[in-house]
Parts: C-alpha cells; sequence; structure tokens
C-alpha cells in the first residue's frame, strides 16, 4: 500500500516537471538567446526553425555550434544546461 502511494507519488512529480520542462522553453529561448534568434525570421542569427530544420537530428552538431570556443558564435551568458534544454526544445520545431 505504502509502496504503491510512493509509485504513485513519484509519477506524478515527474509528470508535473516533464511539463514544466516543456511550457518552460519557449520562454526560456525567449530570455537566453531572444536578443539574436527569433522564432521564423532571421535576426542577429539565423531563426530558431532554420536552425531547427539545419540540426535536425544531430543535437551534438547544434550545441558544438553554439559552445565550440573556436567557432563564431558570439560569447553568451546563458549556462550550459540552460543551452541543452533549449536546444532539445528548438530540434522539436
Ligand atoms: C549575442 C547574440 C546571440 C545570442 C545571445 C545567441 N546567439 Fe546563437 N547565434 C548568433 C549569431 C550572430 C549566429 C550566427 C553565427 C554563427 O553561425 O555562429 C548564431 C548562430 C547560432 C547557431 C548555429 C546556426 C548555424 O546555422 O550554424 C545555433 C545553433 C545557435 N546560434 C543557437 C543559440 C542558442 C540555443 C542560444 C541561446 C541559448 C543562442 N544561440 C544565443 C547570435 C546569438
Amino acid at each position: 500500500m505504502i509502496l504503491k502511494a510512493a509509485v504513485v507519488g513519484a509519477l506524478l512529480a515527474f509528470g508535473v516537471l516533464g511539463a514544466g520542462v516543456a511550457t518552460a522553453s519557449p520562454e526560456l529561448a525567449k530570455a537566453q538567446c531572444g536578443k539574436c534568434h527569433d522564432m521564423d525570421k532571421k535576426s542577429k542569427g539565423p531563426s530558431f526553425k532554420a536552425m531547427a530544420a539545419k540540426f535536425k537530428g544531430n543535437e551534438a552538431g547544434a550545441l558544438k555550434a553554439i559552445q565550440d570556443p573556436k567557432g563564431d558564435h558570439p560569447e553568451m551568458k546563458s549556462s550550459p544546461a540552460d543551452v541543452q534544454t533549449v536546444v532539445k526544445w528548438m530540434l522539436t520545431l
């Protein structure tokens, strides 16, 4: 009985967290990257939709394009975890 309640509780907590991440990402993208990337038109950098098409199925490639110190991506303050969350969301576009 107690074990069952714990499992259900864990599943519920997981579901809530999952939904939180999914809905937080567009806002996170806007907050972290919106200064230079727009949803569907070119800004300082390419649009999220264009980047999603270019890096489809290539999360590692997208991360490298942003984080490689030898790359030409402008330096930014976003944490690696935030960058990864945004990239995961971006690749679902
Ligand atoms: C200070 C402005 C700025 C910020 C902030 C910024 N970017 Fe960029 N980004 C650019 C510019 C300019 C380019 C184009 C140069 C290049 O390809 O590296 C670019 C390129 C990229 C590329 C490679 C595109 C390609 O076609 O190769 C990716 C992926 C990317 N940005 C993702 C992000 C993500 C995700 C964030 C937020 C976590 C972010 N950027 C924040 C300016 C910015």
